[in-house]
Formats: C-alpha cells, structure tokens, sequence
C-alpha cells in the first residue's frame, strides 16, 4: 500500500522517491520556485504537520530551516521514503485563512482623496513626479501596488495610477514562518542566517502573487509599502537586530538620529525589490512611528485623517505586539506593548489562529452548555482570539469564573468540545491574563501620560483584523478595551492598507505622513514608574476604567 499523502486537502497516492514538491504539481497545486527544484531558491517551502518520518532527512539547502520553527521542509528536497503511512503538508499559502482585505468605516479613503499619484503620464512617457525621473516612453497604462507585509498576512491591492481605481487584490499567508510566527524571532532567524532568506523568500511569494495579477506586472512603476517596522525593514534589506535589542529602534531611526537621513521612509527601484514589476518602478516604504510602532501603523493614521483631527482619537491595534495611537493634530503620543501571541490563539492549548474551524463565536446557555460559532460552519477544531474573548466574557458572565481568572467548583478545565477534544483550561487563562495586561497598562501609561481619562476620546478606533471580529460588549466585560460606550468604538478592519493605497495616490497623503511621524512623542511603557501596577491589575478580568483601579 504506498503513502498516502495529502497536500493542501488533496490526497494523493505517492510513490517512493517522489518529492512533496512533483506531489502537489501532480494534484495541480503550484507551489512557489524560481529555481526549478534546485534547492537554491528557498522558495517552495511547506509545513509537515503528519508523517515527517516518512520523509527524506533534510539536505544541505535547509538548514535555514530550524527545527525548533517547526516541521518546514523544501519540498523540492523532501522524498518520500516509505512504503505506507499518511503524510500531510501543506503550502505556505493556506487558501481557507481568513485574511482581512478591506478598511471599514473610515473617515479618509482613497475614493474621497484627490488622485495625485508620484508616477503619471507626460506625453508618451511616464514620468516620477518627485524625481523628474521618465521612467519609460509608453502609451501602455500606469499601474500602482498598496502592500501590507503583515507578519501572518500579506494583503496587496493593484490600482490604476490614471483613474484611482482598484483593479485587483491578493492576499496569501505570510511564508516567513519559517523563521518565526513573531517579529522577535524573524530577527533572531534573521540575525543568525546569512543570505537575506526572509526577504528572499517573500518576494518570490510575491512575485507570484503579481504575476496572477490581471494586469502586466511591467506596468507597475509605483509601489507603496507598509508593514511593522520589521517586516518593512526586512523587505528593504536592512538589519534588523537593533529591532531586537533595547532601546528596540530600526536602523533607519538610529541612522536618523545620527544625522545621515532626514526620513526613516525608505525607498528601492522595482530592479533591487526583486519584484516582477517595471524595473525602474519606484517602491516606497512608508516611515515608521518609532521602535515596533511601524509603517503599518503610520498607515493607519493616514486612514483615519489623525493630521486633521481636533477630537481626541485613539487607534489599537491588538496583536503579538500591540499598537496603541493616542492625540489629535496637536500632540500624538505612540506606544507598542509586548503582548505576546495569546489572544491569536498561540500559547492557548486549543487556540488557532482565525481559519475554517476555528471557534469565533460562544455562548454559554443557561444549561452549562456552549453554543459555538465555528468560521466555515464546519466542525471546531480549536480556538481563535476572538472566540477566546467571548469565552472569557461568558464564563465571566455566568460567574464560573471570577475576575482573577479562576474557575469555580474547583475544576481546572472547561469541556468546549467533548466528542473534538476541545478543553479551556484555568492555565490558558493566566497566558490571556498576562496578554491582556500587557495591552492594559500600554493604555492606561499612554493616557496617564497624555494627562486624559479615557472617556476625554472621541471615538476609539480598534484596527487590524483581530480587531474587526472582537464582540465590544465582551471586550469590554473582560477589560480588554476601555469602558466605553459602542458608538465611540470603531472597528475599522485593515485601515493599513488603505492608508498604504492613500498614499499610492495621493502625494500630498505622502508628505502628510512624512511630516506626522516626526510629531508623534514614542512613550516608553517598561520606564514609567507605575507600569508594573498596571499590568498586575490588568490581568484581572473587569470593565476598565481609566487609572482608576490602581492606587496612586
Ligand atoms: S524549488 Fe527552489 S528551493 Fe525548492
């Protein structure tokens, strides 16, 4: 009986000797190579999560690949040796995730902006306005690329530079995973692998992605990128070690301090990006805020018009790191808190990140039973962040737990699942305590900083996709967001990229951006005296209200 394997959900028969890479060209799946299986590109890389046993030992070529990162092989180089067994893998780019493309609710989009893009037509030449530059002599038409290089999701969105419209999106899961699921340990696979891999193998995901593109890739000739400032920074090959290293700046920060640039934006040609695009295309990464505040959230404040505001707005952004944006035109104050991966399902024993399977959506019925709400409607396999906080929110509600996180009748975990395995335990808690912490004393610092009470905002936008999926009456309940009411609680989804096409058309967005970064005051949250009594109350689960729960 030969191996099963299955690639991607297509289950194939393979034989042995027969690579994971021919497998899925066999079931159709194209999986990403620009070296014709040579083992050089680094390109085809996938995920074995059943039977790595039954796998060829790994080559030379990959020993970029850690083990400590999880079971990554080249799939150009990983054969099956076995005669029978399952094995299961699947291709970087997992089709069911669910990615978040589009902004919502924003105050300033590209449909409400002037077109005023850097690359136009001039006669039969297309011209960079900011350099003077021709670039090419066409009549052919001008196209333009927003990327958000998340550190899980790469989002891009193709527009036509002549009318501003969009004409295309792509989305695909970040495949530098490889190195890391988090930005601290990109940086240390980063710093110990020579040769650029990150950056190598993202732009080959890339490249394919805009080859899929409608249009002609050459008739891309500007580009405009975001992301936070190690995902930026990697793609313009930078280092990135002093990311990682206190005080935590980019280098183009440290550069910039000591007088050698005027701007932490950087900018490449569509030649050196590696890209597919027009050579002389212009790719322009938008500057950072400051340490792990990156071009994604600069991004961010293009989108909700932060460089025109008179109220006083906030914009969070709950991740691994969390994103925290406080002021108005006046004064803007910027945070980023190490909140660690619990609230997208890391660390939790049946978290998941957000795809098909995933438990979005709970409540606890007055029998002690669950209702779930499963993303695809198919059977839970685990939990995603935003089914984690309506879960906390629940037993919070029916008070079988109480605000210290313990659970009552002495029992050390709730069944969510029986018949699928899925159990909460008292110890995933104290991970989601410790995360929520983290984000509660980045707030309450910020605000005590800026001398506000949280109700003194205006509106509170909540951005990124997690975000987006939060319920507002169980974020509140747990105090994972401050108590405020819901029409001051915008959940604006992917407000990055849309700031990123803001400043693909718009120049003047771009010197808005350029000039706001250099207001913004970064608030170092580890140095102020009363952030550990903060985090310590905001482990506990209760509506938050501003300093009011610590004792001055
Ligand atoms: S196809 Fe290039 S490394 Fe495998």
């Amino acid at each position: 009986m030969p191996v099963t394997l299955t690639v991607n959900g297509h289950r194939i028969d393979a034989a042995v000797g027969q690579s994971l890479f021919a497998a899925a060209e066999q079931v159709g799946i194209r999986v990403p190579t620009s070296c014709v299986t040579q083992g050089k590109c680094k390109e085809c890389v996938v995920e074995v999560t059943r039977g790595s046993n039954l796998l060829s030992p790994s080559t030379e070529f990959e020993r970029h690949l850690d083990a400590r990162s999880g079971p990554f092989r080249l799939s150009c180089q990983a054969r099956i040796i076995a005669e029978s067994g399952e094995v299961e893998c699947h291709t970087m780019r997992r089709g069911q995730m669910r990615i978040e493309r589009g902004g919502l609710h924003l105050p300033v989009t590209h449909e409400t902006t002037a077109l005023d893009p850097a690359v136009v037509r001039d006669g039969d030449r297309i011209v960079d306005r900011t350099s003077g530059e021709t670039l090419e002599c066409s009549s052919g038409p001008i196209h333009g690329l927003a990327i958000d290089l998340g550190t899980t999701t790469i989002v891009a969105r193709l527009v036509d530079l002549e009318t501003g419209a969009p004409v295309a999106e792509t989305s695909f899961e970040n495949p530098q995973r490889f190195g890391g699921s988090d930005v601290m340990s990109r940086i240390h696979y980063d710093t110990q692998h020579p040769g650029r891999l990150l950056m190598r193998t993202l732009a080959g995901y890339l490249s394919h992605a805009i080859a899929e593109l409608p249009v002609d890739p050459r008739s891309i000739y500007d580009v405009v990128l975001v992301g936070n400032s190690t995902m930026r920074d990697l793609f313009f090959r930078q280092s990135v070690y002093s990311i990682g290293q206190n005080p935590y700046r980019s280098i183009t920060e440290i550069e910039m301090a000591e007088g050698k640039r005027s701007t932490t934006s950087l900018t490449t040609t569509g030649r050196r990006s590696l890209l597919p695009i027009h050579p002389n295309a212009r790719v322009y990464g938008l500057p950072i805020i400051s340490g792990h505040v990156g071009a994604d959230a600069a991004a961010c404040l293009l989108a909700v018009g932060l460089a025109h505001e008179d109220r006083l707005v906030a914009v969070m952004d709950i991740g691994t790191n969390t994103e925290l944006i406080v002021g108005n035109r006046d004064r803007i104050l910027a945070a980023s808190c190490p909140a660690g991966p619990a609230f997208e399902g890391g660390a939790i024993a049946c978290g998941m990140p957000g795809l098909e399977g995933a438990i979005e959506d709970v409540r606890l019925e007055d029998d002690g039973t669950f209702r779930l709400g499963v993303i695809g409607d198919g059977p839970p396999e685990g939990i995603c962040g935003s089914g984690l906080v309506d879960l906390l929110s629940e037993l919070l509600r029916t008070g079988r737990m109480n605000a210290l996180g313990r659970f009552d009748d002495e029992i050390d975990r709730m069944t969510i699942d029986a018949d699928r395995d899925i159990y909460f335990f008292e110890r995933d808690v104290n991970e989601l305590a410790q995360a929520k912490g983290a984000n509660v004393a980045g707030l309450q610092v910020v605000f005590s900083q800026y001398g506000i009470q949280f109700e003194d905002i205006a509106v509170f936008y909540l951005a990124g996709g997690f975000g987006r999926h939060l319920k507002k009456d169980a974020s509140r309940r747990i105090g994972l967001i401050p108590n405020l009411p819901d029409a001051k609680i915008v959940q604006v989804g992917n407000a990055a990229l849309e700031g990123a096409t803001l400043a693909l058309v718009s120049r003047s967005r771009r010197q808005e951006i350029e000039a706001l970064v250099k207001k913004i005051e970064h608030c170092r949250l580890e140095t102020h005296p009363r952030f550990f009594d903060f985090f310590v109350d905001g482990c506990q689960f209760r509506p938050l209200e501003s300093g009011a729960q610590v004792n001055e």
